[in-house]
């Protein structure tokens, strides 16, 4: 089992945008793989792209708050989307209030790592919100490496520093593995993205091209066309 989590302290950078179409891109090179999504962003785009004609109360069912409360176990919570291979665990608008009533709770980020690995699941792919809360430290505390999306602006390699800590902390605390933290460019032209290679950071050799075609497919919630869809493969084969 590998866990990936898409964590980026900038908003709007392409994080959901990635969680989904690695998780397609992993199911397309591995059919025989099993994919689950979760969504720890109380945003919830990643539950709107698979779970946008389902019933609010499957959803809030279903939903990551009634695992973080203690009301439901989290496989009773996995939810099957139109793909055969990729189930998700959705989340509500309502994430971001219990996750403040829970911030006490230590003892959950480290519940959470194990549980999660118990689960027979190839591969687990976490989208977080773009805050140092709770749900971030969850993802990044379970997975095995961070991906986190770099668009062209200073901001956002400041922000990526603050999301290296996240990931030193966590490692520090961790008894088995390592987090790994790789950097991947999104949205950005052939030109900026040799830019941002000047900097003193070692980036996925992928980068994530800005393209309308890839804005459509997120937010009408379809599939990419197979020209798009390479990138998120050859990204998907650089983490394997
Ligand atoms: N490669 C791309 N090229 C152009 N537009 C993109 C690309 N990827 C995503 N977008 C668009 O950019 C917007 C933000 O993308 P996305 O929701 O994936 O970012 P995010 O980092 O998850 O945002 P948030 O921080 O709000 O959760 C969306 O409207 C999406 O359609
Ligand atoms: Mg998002």
């Amino acid at each position: 089992m590998k866990i990936i989590t898409v964590s980026s302290l900038k908003g709007g950078v392409g994080k959901t945008t990635l969680s989904i179409y690695l998780g397609q891109a992993l199911s397309k090179l591995y059919p025989k793989s099993k994919i689950l999504q979760i969504d720890l962003d109380h945003n919830n785009n990643l539950t709107d792209y698979y779970l946008r004609d389902e019933p609010v109360d499957l959803i809030e069912g279903n939903s990551i708050a009634k695992y973080l409360t203690g009301v439901k176990d989290i496989d009773s919570i996995i939810t099957s989307t139109a793909f055969k291979n990729i189930f998700i665990i959705p989340a509500t608008p309502k994430l971001s209030k219990t996750a403040v009533g829970l911030s006490w709770d230590a003892g959950l980020i480290t519940r959470f790592r194990k549980h999660l690995r118990n689960l027979n699941f190839d591969y687990i792919i976490i989208d977080t919100p773009p805050a140092l809360c709770l749900e971030l430290n969850l993802g990044i505390h379970a997975s095995d490496i961070v991906l986190s999306p770099i668009g062209f602006s200073r901001w956002n390699i400041q922000g990526f520093q603050e999301i290296e800590d996240v990931v030193i902390n966590s490692n520090e605390s961790l008894e088995n593995g390592k987090i790994k933290i790789l950097p991947v460019r999104t949205m950005v032209s052939e030109k900026k993205s040799d830019k941002l290679e000047e900097l003193q950071i070692t980036f996925a050799k992928t980068f994530i091209p800005k393209s309308e075609s890839i804005a459509s497919a997120v937010d009408q919630g379809k599939p990419l066309t197979e020209k798009n869809s390479i990138f998120f493969e050859q990204l998907a084969k650089e983490i394997k």
